[in-house]
């Protein structure tokens, strides 16, 4: 299969002068020792997501469970927040489209199963979308891996009631619960409740678990060929694990954002994503991004407030609403491009109105050429106005190709956290603001985090 490719040409000085990087500013070997480096926490099992997808026996126990249930349903509930529902909805809206015009799955009839998210506590939005859904024909996923966030219990505690006093008993034959295998109340509640489990395994942190349960049990709900997904995520790590940039695309990203953002100052990245299908995706690899380099110490303990925060932008709609920003405003960013050479269909405009100058040099053109000189026109604005900017080009979006960009860009993220010298696999602010939710909440053990 063809793999995404990366390319930082406009990213270098010849291209966009000052802002831009010079072989000077690759510190030599570096690129090779965030490999190995990441490597030995692989290898050492402390580091889990690169091998998910060969685990060939959790893909088939969670195919058959979701081939037997989806006849039965018209929705699927995801309960959980963060790194437990972003890569689900992501992966549903990059091959189903997004929503509300979504299209069948490959080889499916129908665009059912609908996969829905209830990832805020805003009551009116929770009631509402309840509202609108047949409890007999709905079924839950709740995701946590700690077993304890306060939004998905509380979601799921509502969706639970809601469901028995359709179905009494049988509610139970409609949640799945997916969790840490060894600790966390919601595995208690799930073995006392006799409800359909899945492991979310030890070594795998919630932004980097799509390829696991978290990921897989909704998207095979929704009717996605997960098998084919992950056959591209594993086809990912024959490039992924070499040491030299040129043959090793995620390599290469790390280190050019890496490079830009301690050597040029850009402490901002706007992904444009040119294509609708990947919008959601966008919003997946913000968190994955964000949480994992954003971190106040390095691993020696150090104080050094790293990261570089990401900015979901959508081509061509933000080019008129963001892009002026992004031309000559702060020079604090760097662009990274997402192109899909071939759309999922393709639209002739047809020769109406050619009397006007303005429709008469459109007639007959293809739409997705259209797409795709707005998305070349923008990058040659930002090159012209001195603003690097880097390019993921993907074949087509398609499952095994979106399988290979999304573990193409986890490990982007792991030699990254490599590079800034930062565990990109905690989270420690987000915890914190956990507690701090348990204790204004009355939560048992957390009265000292009752401040704010
Ligand atoms: O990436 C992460 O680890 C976090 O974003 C978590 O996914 C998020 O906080 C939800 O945690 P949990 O799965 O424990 O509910």
């Amino acid at each position: 299969m063809r793999l995404p490719a990366f390319d930082f040409t406009n990213a270098l000085q010849e291209r966009v002068g000052a802002d831009g990087l010079a072989e000077t500013d690759f510190v030599s070997g570096a690129g090779a020792a965030a490999v190995e480096a990441f490597r030995a926490r692989v290898t050492s099992n402390e580091i889990g997501f690169p091998n998910l997808p060969n685990d060939r026996g959790a893909a088939r126990a969670i195919t058959e469970f979701a081939d037997d249930l989806r006849p039965k349903i018209d929705d699927v509930l995801v309960l959980g927040i963060g790194g437990s529902a972003l890569g689900a909805c992501a992966l549903d809206a990059a091959l189903r489209g997004p929503h509300p015009l979504q299209v069948a799955a490959r080889g499916r009839k129908q665009a059912k199963p609908r996969l829905l998210t209830l990832d805020n506590v805003d009551p009116g939005w929770v009631s509402g979308a309840l509202a609108q859904l047949n409890p007999r024909r709905t079924a839950l996923c709740v995701i946590a891996k700690s077993g304890n966030t306060a939004e998905t219990l509380s979601t799921f505690m509502i969706a639970w009631e809601w469901l028995r006093r359709a179905l009494g008993k049988n509610a139970r034959t409609r949640v799945i619960a997916i969790t840490d295998p060894e600790k966390g109340d919601l595995r208690a509640l799930a073995r006392d409740e006799r409800l359909p489990l899945f492991f979310v395994p030890p070594n795998v942190g919630g932004r980097f678990s799509v390829f696991c349960p978290v990921g897989l049990v909704p998207a095979a709900l929704a009717g996605l060929d997960i098998n084919r997904i992950l056959a591209g995520a594993w086809a990912a790590n024959t490039t992924c694990w070499k040491t030299k940039p040129e043959q090793n695309p995620a390599l290469a990203a790390a280190l050019v954002h890496h490079a830009l953002a301690t050597r040029k100052g850009k402490t901002i990245e706007v992904v444009f994503a040119y294509s609708q299908y990947l919008w959601s995706a966008a919003f997946w690899y913000r968190q994955l991004w964000a949480e994992s380099l954003g971190k106040r110490v390095d691993r020696n303990g150090h104080v050094v407030e790293t990261g570089q925060t990401p900015v979901a932008a959508l081509g061509v709609t933000d080019q008129h609403s963001q892009l002026q920003l992004y031309t000559e405003g702060p020079p604090d960013k760097m662009i990274t491009f997402w192109a899909v050479q071939k759309p999922r269909a393709e639209i002739t405009i047809p020769r109406v109105f050619t009397q006007y100058d303005s429709c008469g040099y459109l007639a007959g053109k293809k739409l997705g050429s259209l797409f795709d000189a707005e998305r070349r026109a923008t990058e040659s604005a930002l090159t012209h106005a001195g603003r690097p900017n880097c390019r993921w080009t993907l074949p087509q979006v398609d499952e095994a190709t979106i399988g290979a960009f999304f573990q193409m860009l986890e490990f982007q993220t792991a030699f990254a956290g490599e590079l800034w010298g930062v565990n990109a696999f905690d989270q420690p602010g987000v915890e914190l603001g956990k507690k701090m939710t348990y204790g204004l909440m009355g939560r048992k053990g957390f009265e000292e985090f009752k401040k704010v």
